[in-house]
Parts: C-alpha cells; sequence; structure tokens
C-alpha cells in the first residue's frame, strides 16, 4: 500500500537542499561561533549569513533575529522575555483563546507571577475580532501575542489592526508566525510586529531549530542564563544550531509552494490521483475568509464540494 504524507502543519521533510547547505557546518565547520579562532569563526560566518537571508526576508536588520531551537522556545521567550522586560510599565497581556499551548502555558507562568491576562475568544469562523481584542487594552498593557494563522483552523488572524492599534498605545506586539512563515509573504513592518516566532521544522528545515524576530526597540529579558555571554540581553545569547542550511532554500521555496504546494491546483489534482478516487472533492472549509493554502480539507461528503 502506498502512503501518503498528508500532516505538513505537524512537521516536513527536510529539503535535500536544506541539508546539502547544513552538512559543511555538520561535518567541518565544528568550531564554537563565539571562540575568536579560525574554527570559529567559520562557524560565525555561517551564522552571520543565515541571518541576513532571513533579515532580508523579514525585512528588518541581522542582529534582531535570536537563534532558538523552534517554535516553542521562540514563542517562551518572545512572551516570557517581553513580559519580564516591560514589567516595570504595566502588568496586563492580552491574548487569544486560540494560542498553541507554549503560548497559553507561558501566559499561565505569568499570572502566577503576578500580571493579568485577558483571554479574547474567537468567533464561529475561528478568527478573533481586531476591535475585541484592541478593546481588552488597558493603561497598563503591555504585551499583545495573537497568532498569524491558527494551526487547526488555518484562520488567518487580523494582526495588522491589531499591531497597528498596540504600537499607537506603545504596547509590544508578538505573532505566532509558525504557521505562515514560509507560505504567506512576512514582513516584519508590514505586520506591524516587535516580535516573531518561526520554527524550522515547519518550513522543510531540521527539527531543533528556529528563531525569534526581536524589534531593536522592544526589550526582551534572557530565559536562559549562564552561557558565554551570560547577563546581556537574550538577542546577544551565541547559541549554534543547524539553522544555517534552511534560511536560503526558504526564500525560493515560497514560488514552488504557490505553484505546486498545498492548496494549489496542481496538488489537488495529485491528490486527488494518488488517492484512486476515495476522496473525490477538496474543500477549503471557508473560501471567504482569509486562510493560509496548507488548510485543504478533504471530504467525500460535504458542503462547499470543489473538483479541481
Ligand atoms: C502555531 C504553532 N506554534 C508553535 C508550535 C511549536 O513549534 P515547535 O514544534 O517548533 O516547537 C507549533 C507546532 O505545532 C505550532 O503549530
Amino acid at each position: 500500500m502506498r502512503s501518503v504524507y498528508l500532516d505538513n502543519n505537524a512537521t516536513t521533510k527536510l529539503d535535500p537542499r536544506v541539508l546539502e547547505a547544513m552538512m559543511p557546518f555538520l561535518r567541518d565547520h565544528y568550531g564554537n561561533p563565539s571562540s575568536i579562532h579560525g574554527f570559529g569563526q567559520a562557524s560565525r560566518r555561517g551564522m552571520d549569513e543565515a541571518r541576513e537571508t532571513i533579515a532580508g526576508i523579514l525585512g528588518c536588520r541581522p542582529n534582531e533575529i535570536v537563534f532558538v531551537s523552534g517554535g516553542t522556545e521562540s514563542n517562551n521567550l518572545g512572551v516570557l522575555g517581553a513580559a519580564e522586560a516591560a514589567g516595570e510599565r504595566g502588568r496586563h497581556i492580552v491574548t487569544t483563546t486560540i494560542e498553541h499551548k507554549c503560548v497559553l502555558r507561558s501566559m499561565k507562568i505569568l499570572e502566577k507571577r503576578g500580571f493579568e491576562v485577558t483571554y479574547v475568544p474567537v468567533g464561529r469562523s475561528g478568527v478573533v475580532k481586531a476591535q475585541d481584542v484592541t478593546a481588552a487594552f488597558r493603561e497598563d498593557t503591555v504585551l499583545v501575542s495573537v497568532m498569524h494563522a491558527n494551526n487547526e483552523t488555518g484562520a488567518i488572524q487580523p494582526l495588522e489592526k491589531i499591531a497597528a492599534e498596540a504600537r499607537a498605545r506603545e504596547i509590544l506586539v508578538h505573532s505566532d508566525a509558525v504557521q505562515t512563515a514560509g507560505k504567506v509573504p512576512l514582513n516584519v513592518d508590514a505586520l506591524g510586529v516587535d516580535l516573531l516566532s518561526v520554527s524550522a521544522h515547519k518550513i522543510y528545515g531540521p527539527k531543533g531549530a528556529g528563531f525569534l524576530y526581536v524589534r531593536e526597540t522592544a526589550g526582551l529579558a534572557p530565559l536562559i542564563v549562564g552561557g558565554r555571554k551570560s547577563g546581556t540581553a537574550a538577542r546577544e545569547r551565541p547559541i549554534f544550531r543547524p539553522l544555517s542550511g534552511s534560511a536560503k532554500p526558504s526564500s525560493s521555496r515560497r514560488n514552488e509552494w504557490r505553484k505546486t504546494g498545498p492548496g494549489s491546483r496542481a496538488c489537488a489534482t495529485l491528490f486527488v490521483k494518488a488517492s484512486n478516487g476515495a476522496w473525490p472533492a477538496c474543500i477549503s472549509p471557508s473560501r471567504r475568509r482569509r486562510r493560509f493554502t496548507t488548510r485543504c480539507t478533504c471530504a467525500s461528503r460535504c458542503l462547499r464540494a470543489r473538483r479541481f
């Protein structure tokens, strides 16, 4: 029996081009990037290049990229680090009820540390109303965290509207973009975010790698201390992860994605063929709402069936 892998929102297969780009760092350039000798500097160059590539995609500065171990750490660091750093200005945070559990658990930790968190619910479509979120802002609100798109429904949230209002009130904006990175354009200024979380293994990169974008003006308290640069801001933490390789292919991947990725006609045709007629129809749960294109729900019995 032929198996078809359909769980790309959970994780993706490593792109051979990523593996190829990573190999020199796994095999030859094993120096610690904080070491000043040649071995270390070769690794450092790999990290710097990866930072520059990511910065080019996001429209930010290379020094605003903090490498971490994946989406969970990125969200933990973004939420806990930003809240702790801003804690003296105010102790209220706004988020939604549909965030990934690594964000929701971070909120619970903050509640135990004396922060107050408002959880804004979404409507039936899975989209939060921007005005519901902004109506929850208070004088002492220091952070709002709203995911860019939900991992279960694919519903894209009105981040730009929320961010515009938040930034006018000097409230930091964090967004979990783990599900949209590589699929929809992510420009940090267009989105209006101060912190943005991305995971490599959702975009054909390796497991155990990701990054947090941190706007230069946003404060961030470190989660992990005691490294070579302990005591400095988290963005200084010189950790080397095999992310260097996954940055480059992701820019060309986005164009390929549009043509052949999930949600494209080419992919749907392939899927219907591969399923041997078992799934004659592919539906997108809501064509009226903004959803990212990996969400293509397949059903043999459905109301809004669409034949490709
Ligand atoms: C929306 C969202 N945020 C965060 C994560 C966690 O990412 P990671 O598996 O890289 O820790 C996931 C993974 O499923 C996710 O879908």
